[in-house]
C-alpha cells in the first residue's frame, strides 16, 4: 500500500506513521457490524479514522476506560462484551510484534481488557510503526496485570526466570487499572517460545493476565515504515 501523499515515509515522524496505520485498517472494518477496538495511541489514530465511516458501523466493543470515551465523543456507539456473541475483526497496537504475530501488551495498562476482547474476534489485525517488530519479544518491559496481595510471589517467580519485577507508579503510587488491579513490569526476559510462556506464567496465583498474547495473537499486521504501509500476515 503506497501512501498517498507525495511526502517522502522517511520524513513522517512516529506520530504520522501511527496515523497511516490507524487509517489503513479501516479496510478491515465490516460495515453493519460491531468492531473490536484496543487502547493506546495509535488506536486512537484508529478510532479518528473511524468517526468517518461511523454511520456504516452499528458501534464498538472497547477494551477501556479511555477508548470507551473517546469513542462515544465521536459519536460510536460503545456495546458491552456480553451483549455480543463474535466480533470480526479487533483492532489494537502493541508494545513488540515478532514475525509470527505474538505480541507483547500492555503498555497502556488495559491487557485484560484487550486479550477479552480479542478473544471474542475471528481477527486480530495489530496496528504498529516497524520500531515495534521484533525477533524475539522481551525488550519491552512485559506488563503483568496482578492482584496486589500476589505482586511480591509473583515478582518472585519472575527473579527465578531471570526477569526483575517493578510496580508501575502512576503519580508516585502503584497505577490502579480499570480492573481496580495493579500492573508490574517484567525487565530481562527473552521470550523464545510465547505459547508456553503465557501458558504458565497466566497459572500462577494472583496474575489476572500476563501481556503476552500468543493465544490471541495477531493474524494480521500492518506495519508503518519507512516505505508506507506493509501488510504482514500470520
Ligand atoms: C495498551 C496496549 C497498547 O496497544 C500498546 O501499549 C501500544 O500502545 P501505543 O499505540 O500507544 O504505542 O497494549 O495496553
Amino acid at each position: 500500500m503506497a501512501n498517498p501523499d507525495s511526502q517522502t515515509q522517511a520524513e513522517l515522524s512516529q506520530d504520522q506513521l501511527k496515523a497511516l496505520v490507524g487509517q489503513a485498517a479501516l479496510q478491515f472494518v465490516v460495515p453493519g457490524e460491531i468492531v473490536g477496538v484496543g487502547t493506546g495511541s495509535t488506536v486512537n489514530k484508529f478510532i479518528d479514522a473511524l468517526a468517518s465511516i461511523k454511520d456504516q458501523i452499528k458501534g464498538a466493543v472497547s477494551s477501556s476506560v479511555a477508548s470507551t470515551q473517546r469513542l462515544q465523543a465521536l459519536g460510536i456507539a460503545i456495546f458491552d462484551a456480553n451483549d455480543v456473541d463474535r466480533l470480526s475483526v479487533y483492532i489494537d497496537g502493541a508494545d513488540e510484534i515478532d514475525h509470527h504475530g505474538n505480541m507483547i501488551k500492555g503498555g497502556g495498562a488495559a491487557l485484560t481488557r484487550e486479550k477479552i476482547v480479542a478473544a471474542l474476534a475471528t481477527r486480530f489485525v495489530c496496528i504498529v510503526d516497524e520500531s515495534k517488530l521484533v525477533q524475539t519479544l522481551g525488550k519491552f518491559p512485559l506488563p503483568v496485570e496482578v492482584i496486589p496481595m500476589a505482586a511480591k510471589r509473583i515478582a518472585q517467580q519472575f527473579a527465578a526466570m531471570g526477569g526483575k519485577a517493578q510496580v508501575r507508579l502512576k503519580d508516585r503510587q502503584p497505577l490502579v487499572t480499570d480492573n481496580g488491579q495493579m500492573i508490574i513490569d517484567v525487565t530481562g526476559l527473552q521470550i523464545v517460545d510465547p505459547l508456553a510462556f503465557e501458558a504458565q506464567v497466566s497459572q500462577w496465583p494472583g496474575v489476572v493476565t500476563v501481556g503476552v498474547f500468543a493465544f490471541q495473537k495477531a493474524q494480521i499486521c500492518l506495519l508503518g515504515t519507512a516505505h508506507g504501509v506493509e501488510k504482514l500476515t500470520f
